[in-house]
């Protein structure tokens, strides 16, 4: 069936439940689907109950409750099937809103889902909490407020990363939010920490595309600042946000032009952002990229809930808890990042690969290994392992990998899938980003599976071409 039957069948089967369980996943896409969904459904009368887990694996599965309320699965459960049906959960009492690539119950159950993968180009780079959106809004048309939690989990989940904005379906709903006043919509410079980090800070992080004598040079960059007049002295802390659209021009033309005097290409230099007009100014919820990190330190560190209630509208205490987690959040990750780089990841060829051990939780794997790819081979894609806090036979893996990879044959999803099952496991995930949990001592042997695998998608790739 086509996406607006299918939106409209999933709005139908939620209309229809007298209770809902919300199992969805914990980071910024599935806390900020789950916070749609649930506060649509409440919306209506409909009492839900919110189960957050990592990932739907055999351990989590025991979290889901055996009752008879519907189960709507969110940024989870489509490549996951197998597990529902093996749980003897039946089709008619689940409902999918997701976007992983979907892989069918073996028993050949059919568990209704709308799933961004299925119906073309303009919804593939369309994460979950678009899905869940648009089910919200043929809810209720009064749901746009909503639109901003969407855009929140589609740039969380780097929907804007390959276009320097966003495409297709969830283009489509930032406008919807920004009719309803609820966004604005801007286009500048592509740094994080535009509402909240002082300029030259914000400046001296770029790293894609590097912009030379700035990147990594606070002190150059805040002279800079000074000399084209956005800056009255070094120690200024405006943030780009505060800046006129004139300003903006200017700092964009001196910067474009350092990049290109340098010969490089100043390609996605410029972005579009997503700013949140009713948010309080210099906070990390006045834009989608930081408001999805604050989510993301809440959901990777244990507390979905904190982040769930930010998404709700709390501002005060479970907002200043989010403010520490977040704290936290950023300093581990660099920490992480910094640790990967100076170990250093083994060579296997076509890929890269790093152990870390127990030194980090298994949940911001998939964080670090993006991050430390940007100062790594980008060529190859980066494998991280650790171990899982609290099951001593699980390791879990996080692969990440750029778009010209992707174009050269490279499909981390297929790749990491095969290689668990064969090590007695479970992957999925997308083709640029993929995660699975293995059996802890098969690591030597899967990693060297995984190099093989992904040596014969870049040779199939070059004699595609
Ligand atoms: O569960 P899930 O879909 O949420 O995870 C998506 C992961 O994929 C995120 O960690 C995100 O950073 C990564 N990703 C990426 N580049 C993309 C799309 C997704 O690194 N173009
Ligand atoms: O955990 P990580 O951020 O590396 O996950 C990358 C992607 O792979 C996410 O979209 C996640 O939902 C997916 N994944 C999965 N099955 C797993 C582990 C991760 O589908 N066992």
């Amino acid at each position: 069936m086509g996406f607006v039957e299918d939106v409209s069948r999933a709005a139908k089967i939620i209309l229809e439940a007298d209770a809902a369980t919300l199992i969805s996943h914990i980071d910024a896409d599935g806390i900020s689907s789950e916070a749609i969904i649930s506060q649509a459904v409440t919306r209506l009368g409909i009492p839900v109950n919110p189960v957050f887990v990592r990932q739907l694996e055999p351990m989590t599965m025991k979290h889901i409750p055996d009752d008879d309320t519907l189960k709507i699965f969110t940024d989870l459960g489509g490549g996951q099937q197998n597990l529902l049906e093996e749980a003897g959960i039946t089709a008619d009492s689940v409902l999918i809103l997701d976007h992983h690539i979907s892989q069918p119950a073996p028993g050949g159950t059919e568990y209704f889902q709308v799933n961004s993968q299925f119906y073309g180009e303009d919804y593939v780079k369309c994460s979950a909490a678009g899905i869940a959106y648009l089910v919200a809004r043929k809810l209720d048309p009064a749901n746009t407020d909503l639109a901003k939690l969407s855009v929140v989990g589609n740039v969380g989940d780097m929907m804007a990363r390959e276009n320097h904005g966003l495409v297709g379906v969830a283009r489509w709903i930032a406008e919807d939010g920004a009719d309803s006043g609820h966004i604005r919509i801007r286009r500048g410079i592509n740094c994080y920490g535009l509402s909240t980090r002082p300029l030259h800070i914000c400046l001296s992080n770029a790293d894609d595309p590097q912009i030379p004598g700035i990147s990594g040079k606070p002190a150059e960059a805040a002279a800079l600042l000074c000399r084209i007049g956005i800056y009255q002295s070094p120690s200024d802390q405006r943030v780009w946000e505060e800046l006129s659209s004139e300003e903006e021009k200017r700092l964009a033309s001196v910067l474009a032009e350092q990049i290109i005097a340098n010969g490089e290409s100043s390609d996605g230099f410029i972005a579009e952002h997503y700013f949140f007009p009713d948010e309080m100014e210099k906070t990390p919820l006045r834009n989608a990229s930081e408001y999805a990190t604050m989510l993301n330190a809440c959901g990777r560190w244990a507390k979905p809930k904190i982040g769930e209630a930010v998404c709700f509208g709390d501002r005060g205490q479970k907002y200043r808890e989010a403010e520490h987690m977040l704290r936290h959040h950023r300093s581990i990750i660099r920490e992480l990042c910094e640790y990967i780089i100076e170990t250093g990841v083994e060579d296997l060829g076509s890929i890269q690969a790093i152990h870390t051990g127990d030194k980090y939780p298994d949940t911001i794997a998939g964080i670090g290994a993006g991050m430390a790819l940007s100062k790594l081979d980008t060529n190859k894609p980066i494998l991280v392992m650790c171990s899982v806090s609290d099951e001593p036979d699980l390791i879990k893996v996080s692969m990440r990998t750029y778009e010209k990879v992707l174009r050269r044959g490279v499909d981390l999803q297929e790749v990491l899938v095969t290689a668990a099952v064969e090590s007695g496991g479970a992957g999925g995930g997308h083709n640029i980003a993929a995660g699975a949990y293995i059996p802890k001592g098969c690591e030597h042997d899967f990693t060297r599976r995984v190099n093989e695998l992904v040596k014969g998608q870049f040779a199939a790739g070059q004699k595609d071409r």
